[in-house]
Formats: C-alpha cells, sequence, structure tokens
C-alpha cells in the first residue's frame, strides 16, 4: 500500500492505487467506522477504466491518528494534499464519498474545488447534526473508550443494512462488523466528534459546479432517499440514483447496480 506523509504533523496517509493509471483518477472516501477496504467491489470494476485511489483516512486501516482532530475540514484538506501528491500532473479528480466520506466530499468541493472534476455522493447528506445526533455521538464515543470498538460495531450493524441483505448476504454484515472491530477506540470518538462538529453543507448545494451523482439504497434508514431526492434537486447538474435492495452502505450491498450507475456517470463526465 502506497502512504503519503501528510504535511501538518508527518503521519503517513495509506492508500490503495489501483486500476488503469492512464486515466483519470477517482478518489474513494470511505464511511465511519470503517476503511478502504469499504471499496473492495468498486476497485475492479473502475480500475478496468480509471485510476481508483482510495485513502485510509486519519486514524483509520493504516493511517496512524495523530494529534490533529480529524474534522471534516482536515480530512478534506488532507485528501487534496494526497491527490497532488498522488497525481501531479492531473489537475483533478472524481470524488466518490460514502455517508462520511460524502460529508468530506461536501468540505473538499468547497475548500479545494479546483482539484474536484466531478462528486459522487452517496448514501450521505449535506445536513448538520441536530443537538440529539450531536449528544448521540458523545455517548457512542464514550462507549468506544468504555468498551472497545466491538460494543461500537453492535450498536451501529443493525441501522447499516437493508432487510434482503441481512438475510440473504449475511456475510456482508460479518465483514462489515470485523472492519468496524478493527478501528481503535480513540479514531472513533474522534471522528465521531469531527462529524457532530461538520459544518451545514445545505446552503452551498447551488454552487456546487460540477457533474454530480447522487446514489442512496432505497432503504438507507440514516441517509434516507425522501432527504436525498429533496437536496439532490438543489444542485445544478445532479442525477439521483436510487438502488433497490439496498440499505446505508448502497455500495457493498447492491455492488453491480452501484458499479453501473457510476460508470455510467464517470464515462459521460470524462468523454466530453
Ligand atoms: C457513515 O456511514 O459514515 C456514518 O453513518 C456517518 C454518520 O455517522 O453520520
Amino acid at each position: 500500500m502506497p502512504a503519503h506523509e501528510i504535511s501538518s504533523d508527518g503521519i503517513s496517509l495509506n492508500y490503495l492505487d489501483v486500476g488503469n493509471a492512464s486515466r483519470p483518477a477517482v478518489v474513494l472516501l470511505h464511511g465511519f467506522p470503517f476503511t478502504s477496504a469499504l471499496w473492495l467491489p468498486q476497485l475492479d470494476a473502475l480500475g478496468e477504466r480509471y485510476r481508483v485511489i482510495a485513502p485510509d483516512l486519519r486514524g483509520f486501516g493504516a493511517s496512524a491518528l495523530g494529534s490533529q482532530d480529524p474534522t471534516m475540514a482536515r480530512l478534506a484538506d488532507e485528501v487534496a494534499e494526497l491527490i497532488a501528491a498522488a497525481a501531479p500532473d492531473a489537475p483533478s479528480a472524481a470524488i466518490a464519498g460514502l455517508s462520511m466520506g460524502g460529508y468530506i466530499a461536501f468540505e473538499l468541493y468547497r475548500r479545494h474545488a479546483d482539484r474536484v472534476s466531478a462528486l459522487i455522493l452517496a448514501d450521505t447528506r449535506p445536513h448538520p447534526d441536530s443537538d440529539e445526533a450531536r449528544a448521540n455521538r458523545a455517548e457512542l464515543a464514550q462507549l468506544a473508550i468504555a468498551d472497545g470498538a466491538a460494543a461500537v460495531a453492535e450498536k451501529l450493524a443493525p441501522k447499516l443494512l437493508a432487510a434482503a441483505t441481512r438475510s440473504e448476504r449475511p456475510e456482508i454484515e460479518r465483514d462489515l462488523r470485523a472492519m468496524m472491530k478493527s478501528v481503535e477506540p480513540q479514531t472513533i470518538a474522534a471522528a465521531l466528534m469531527g462529524m457532530a462538529a461538520r459544518a451545514d453543507s445545505r446552503p452551498h448545494l447551488a454552487n456546487i459546479r460540477v457533474p454530480t451523482l447522487v446514489i442512496v439504497g432505497a432503504e438507507d434508514a440514516l441517509a434516507p432517499p425522501s432527504e436525498a431526492r429533496e437536496w439532490a434537486t438543489q444542485i445544478p447538474d445532479a442525477r439521483l440514483e436510487v438502488i433497490d435492495g439496498a440499505g446505508h452502505v448502497s455500495n457493498l450491498e447492491r455492488p453491480d447496480a452501484f458499479n453501473a450507475a457510476a460508470l455510467a456517470f464517470l464515462d459521460r463526465v470524462f468523454a466530453s
């Protein structure tokens, strides 16, 4: 796994770098509390036609947490730095973010629009946390520190997947639980605080000037399609893809549908 040393405190951001290196880069930003392994079903499918870069965000997977708080703005700055280092000849990349990855993608576009040629926003939302959601995150952070990542996985797992995924493809829940348990409790707690403090991206939707694909699982209970239908219309060049039979982790639950939608979108963006 290659690594890029982040300038602010010298931690190494590890990333997968696969696919067709002569083609435009697609950068995949994982959700919480996952790692770059979340994107395994996308690596080959998107990699046939594009270069695919999937970082372990600060603290997750093989990347250290370091001494800086993982705010969404800091994580976005680090992704911009990674793109500049990994693809110095390409001014920008397509950014795909799932859930927390989407929060980071909103920040990245706000702070480094020149690095973003297109956006795929999957199972995410531009809204900030409510007071209740912030309080819940504080509780979950305490649980992580007191009882470890397994306790957090136990709380989150039941909310993530569509009913059919849970009954017909139990290996997906098993793999997600294992991924969640692999994350350090300190990272879980710090990322929860980072998400709780995230900005309201709704006022900025109308300023997004790149082609955008919004993807949502039809049974996503955390970032539901009813909301996505409303906010996606505020982005000037956006289209919405609702994936039947998927919950909050649509890329894993229905990889064929997810990849087909992403590739059709990317081919349209990069053909022009
Ligand atoms: C995620 O999948 O990244 C989380 O559901 C994001 C969140 O907790 O808001």
